[in-house]
């Protein structure tokens, strides 16, 4: 292509596409049967819309030109014309629990990567927290996953406000300690429902789209307690063995639909509330670190780089696998 034509402009520094893309934004060359319609409305900020049937050049902040194909909107962005400009280029993903703890770690894992993040959440002080640190990197949705009604409208509402879904992470979780015979049908079922159930339910409204889309990739958060007998975890234990089944059965029906369905089982993982309970209760503390070969607890940050080595494009022919994530605690003698 001929660079007869050089175009400098303006733009707006906070400009987000801008970033993630590592560009300074002033572009060197565009075709001719470009459209250009830059505008000044507000003061220093710039608008400007190409359309071009051929590649731009736009030169880098490393100062190597590379070239930029297709549509490119770039103004003094409202919230809603950001997330316009991510789903041109980027994946979008849902991490449910994605406030604290693992779930947190995953979002921060995804958005450094570029990936645009739907955290759901039913804890609205956590979710206000994320949107302090994380900003318009994610959308924020405050909803109790239980509510599996819902979630065929849940899914529809996030579709048409984000667009194409392509990242699944069901991350929500809650836990139960207490011995089998003292835990009634109430507790049993409540820990099923949010997460067994529905990690079923939300995968299947997710996948629907997914399909219709041409694919995607969901990833389950098991347990090593799916893989152990353990003492005081039964329903825990019930629901993660049932989603490492899941995670197969779907991995075998939503493959030929283009759908990865991976599962990692975290071993034990530093958060405050596991330090916490190690540190008061020696004994136990122990026998973890004993069997565990490395010797130590894992970072949530080692969860959440499994879990985007796994919805990347990176594990493209691995699917139906459950990763251990423990520094060898599953296997150590
Ligand atoms: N931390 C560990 O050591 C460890 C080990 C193995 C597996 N896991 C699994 O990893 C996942 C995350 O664990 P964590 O330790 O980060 O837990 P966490 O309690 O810190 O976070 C769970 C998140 O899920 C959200 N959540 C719970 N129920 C919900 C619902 N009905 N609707 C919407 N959101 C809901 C909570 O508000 C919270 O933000 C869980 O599935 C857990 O079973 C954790």
């Amino acid at each position: 292509m001929a660079r007869d034509t050089t175009i400098r402009i303006g733009i707006n520094p906070t400009c987000g596409f801008c970033q993630t893309n590592n560009l300074n934004i002033f572009i060197i060359e565009c075709s001719l049967k470009s459209l250009l319609t830059p505008k000044s409305p507000k003061g220093d900020f710039f608008k400007l819309l190409i359309f071009s049937s051929s590649p731009l050049w736009v030169r880098g902040k490393n100062g190597k030109d590379q070239q930029f194909e297709g549509f490119l909107y770039c103004t003094h962005y409202t919230e809603k014309q950001k997330r316009l400009i991510m789903m041109q280029q980027k994946k979008t993903a849902i991490v449910t629990g994605g406030t604290t703890g693992l779930g947190k770690a995953i979002t921060k894992a995804f958005t450094d990567a570029g990936i645009f993040t739907i955290i759901i959440d039913l804890n609205k002080e956590n979710l206000e927290t994320a949107k302090a640190e994380f900003g318009d990197k994610c959308g924020y949705e405050l909803f109790d996953l239980t509510n599996l009604k819902e979630l065929p409208n849940l899914v529809d509402t996030l579709e048409k406000r984000y667009g194409k879904l392509n990242i699944l992470v069901n991350n929500a979780g809650i836990h139960l300690k207490k011995f089998a015979l003292e835990t009634s049908d109430e507790e049993f079922q409540k820990v099923i429902q949010t997460n067994q159930n529905v990690v079923f339910a939300l995968s299947r409204e997710v996948a629907k789209k997914m399909i219709d889309n041409g694919g995607g990739s969901i990833l389950n958060i098991s347990s090593m307690a799916a893989q152990y007998g353990m003492p005081q975890v039964i329903a825990y234990t019930a629901a993660k063995t049932a989603v490492e089944g899941m995670t197969r059965a779907l991995t075998v029906e939503w493959a030929p639909k283009g759908i990865r369905v991976n599962a990692i089982a975290p071993g034990f993982i530093y958060s405050k509330m596991s330090a916490n309970a190690l540190d008061n209760d020696p004994e136990r503390k122990q026998k973890v670190f004993s069997r565990t070969p490395m010797g130590r607890m894992g970072n949530p940050e080692e969860v959440a780089s499994a879990a985007l080595f796994l919805v990347s494009d990176a594990a493209s022919y691995i699917t139906g696998v459950v990763l251990p994530v423990d520094g060898g605690n599953s296997i150590g003698f």
